[in-house]
């Protein structure tokens, strides 16, 4: 959809300066809506020259016509209009009162009948000034039948509107610089104050008053000063003093925030002769607010207590070893200790990140560090070099992949450069690359080479099993392994691992029951996935059983939590 500088800009021939201009106005005029209780349209003239979609030219030549700029509803009263008018073009032969407005620069009223509303509808022609120039008409669209008794409160607020369309047509409404408050800026409707050139309440409305209420102030308010209330006036002071808006948040202990918002009434001759104060109650904003930083500090504090029992178990793991007699066994443990600090390191990165992204660099650095430590007095040392990087990951993707990094990176400890290798240093390259789309993670060393006639698939050792899993069932991405490219007995090894990232992010990091097949392979003694137990009946979706036997990796996919409880999938990935 247009905006009103887009269409400004297309269909008129407006400067920039009175398109900000127009666009000031229309992102603060919700408040002249709720004050007038009426729809306000925005129209410019078209600039002749330019041609009209959908509109063919008139034979007499070019037909004059407006643009509808903008249009708000107000929120205090009902709409006159179910329509969108925002873009529309119309011939000025529909609101001519709008082309007489902006030709003098002058206020004109009038009644039209609307082509689509059975009803006369009254229109107050605005002309909008910017630097001695009428650029544009603001219309206020009113009927008599739709609209509101004239109480107090009604006859206060247009009193006040017709102070800002002086302003508009003097060229001092919108303020200058002003670009509004956004969501949070207070409208009429939660509670209005208006002052006189001497800053004392003339009037407050209901909401006003139980504004006030909540920050504490339950005097008359009538002819009163606000700092005679109790408040502080700055916003006040400030905005009488610099004919500018002011905006300040009062507290009222932890749990009340009022939001007040000053607007200057300014005459031309007088300078400020007013105000308009707007209260908004932002106490339930605000403790949301406070919520949602709570609840990410709390985030953080669970991944680090889950970094902490992580240690726990690996340290403990690590004292068991110290304790077997069998090397075996001890290697086991170590391989334990070493998978288990690999998720830790996740959760430690986590643990310092705002959301549930990592820069996956930093699990990298220490991961290799991790493995270099390992190396207990080789025959050959070992050089480890990065290059690259993987860029922000999700827990998702980030902890399945710190675990198989750790596997190939031990196994080029553990396999390249076995003793009896001529001695000169080993030197492994870690590269990664993300395109947005894809992660490419290699690592290459130049040691032995793989044995002859070794096939990933037909590999049964536990780690080579663990990242066939992780990668190709739980981020759906591909392995491969081939011999490197050097020379003589040191060919070298390369992995190569492609994760897409664009797919749908696994609901939990690590999915226990996918490793636990792990061991239903080894019982079989290995082999190639996907070619056990057959014919057995589809799984029923949540049932245990559908976690194991023949499920092939889509049916599991369904035991995993519903799309809502999913991080978003795509997005900054
Ligand atoms: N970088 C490498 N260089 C040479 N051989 C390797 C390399 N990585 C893996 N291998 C081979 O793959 C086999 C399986 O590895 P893995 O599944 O991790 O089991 P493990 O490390 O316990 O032997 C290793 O025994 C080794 O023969
Ligand atoms: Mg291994």
């Amino acid at each position: 959809m247009a905006t009103t500088a887009e269409l400004a800009r297309y269909y008129t021939t407006l400067d920039a300066p009175a398109v900000d201009h127009l666009q000031r106005l229309v992102a603060s005029w919700g408040l002249l809506a709720d004050l007038c209780f009426a729809d306000l349209l925005l129209l410019a003239r078209v600039d002749p020259a330019r041609a009209v979609p959908g509109v063919a030219e008139e034979a007499e030549g070019a037909r004059e016509r407006l643009v509808v700029l903008g249009q708000v509803r107000p929120l205090t009263s009902q709409t006159l209009f179910r329509g969108d008018w925002l873009g529309d073009v119309i011939s000025v032969d529909e609101r001519p009162m709008v082309m007489r407005a902006l030709r003098l620069g002058e206020m004109i009223e009038g009644e039209i009948t609307h082509p689509s509303l059975r009803e006369q509808v009254r229109v107050q022609c605005i002309p909008v000034r910017h630097e001695g120039r009428t650029i544009a008409v603001m219309t206020r669209e009113s009927t008599p039948t739709v609209g509101r008794n004239l109480g107090e409160l009604e006859r206060a607020y247009i009193e006040v509107f017709n102070r800002f369309v002086r302003m508009i047509a003097a060229g001092q409404f919108p303020f200058v610089d002003e670009m509004g408050l956004g969501e949070e800026a207070p409208r009429v409707g939660d509670g209005a104050i208006i002052l006189d050139d001497a800053a004392r309440v003339e009037y407050a409305s209901p909401n006003a008053i139980s504004a006030l209420h909540r920050v504490g102030v339950h005097a008359n308010t009538e002819g009163m000063r606000l700092t005679e209330l109790g408040l502080q006036e700055n916003v006040v002071r400030t905005s009488y003093s610099t004919s500018r808006p002011a905006t300040e948040e009062i507290e009222r202990g932890p749990e009340v925030t009022v939001l007040i918002r000053c607007l200057p009434l300014i005459d031309d001759s007088d300078g400020v002769t007013g105000a308009v104060v707007l209260l908004r109650n932002i106490s339930e904003l605000r403790r949301r607010d406070r919520l949602l930083m709570s609840k990410d500090a709390t985030i953080r504090e669970i991944h680090h207590r889950v970094k902490n029992n992580l240690q726990t178990i690996s340290s403990l793991l690590r004292l068991q070893a110290r304790r077997l007699p069998s090397s075996d066994g001890k290697a086991a443990l170590e391989e334990s200790v070493r998978r288990i600090r690999s998720i830790a390191l996740v959760h430690e990165t986590l643990s310092h990140e705002a959301g549930d992204d990592v820069p996956f660099i930093e699990i990298v650095r220490p991961l290799v560090r991790m493995v270099e430590e390992g190396l207990i007095s080789p025959e050959h040392p070992v050089r480890f070099k990065i290059v690259g990087d993987a860029g922000n990951l999700p827990a998702a993707i980030a902890t399945p992949l710190a675990v198989v990094l750790t596997e190939l990176l031990q196994n080029v400890v553990d396999h390249a450069y076995p003793p009896g290798l001529d001695s000169t240093d080993g030197h492994v390259l870690l590269e990664l690359d993300n395109n947005g789309r894809d992660l490419r993670v290699t690592v290459t060393d130049d040691g032995a080479g793989l044995v002859p006639g070794f096939a990933l698939e037909k590999s049964t050792g536990l780690g080579l099993s663990i990242v066939r899993t992780l990668i190709t069932t739980e981020l759906a991405g591909t392995i491969e392994m081939r011999l490197g490219p050097g020379g003589g007995d040191r060919p070298g090894t390369v992995v190569e691992l492609n994760v897409p990232l664009a797919a749908d992010a696994p609901a939990d990091p690590l999915n226990a029951a996918e490793l636990d097949d792990l061991s239903a392979e080894g019982a079989e003694g290995g082999g190639a996935r996907g070619a056990r137990v057959p014919n057995l009946p589809p799984p029923v979706p949540g049932s245990p059983s559908s976690l194991t036997g023949s499920a092939s990796s889509r049916d599991r996919g369904r035991t995993r939590p519903p799309d809502a409880q999913r991080p978003p999938a795509g997005g900054g990935r």
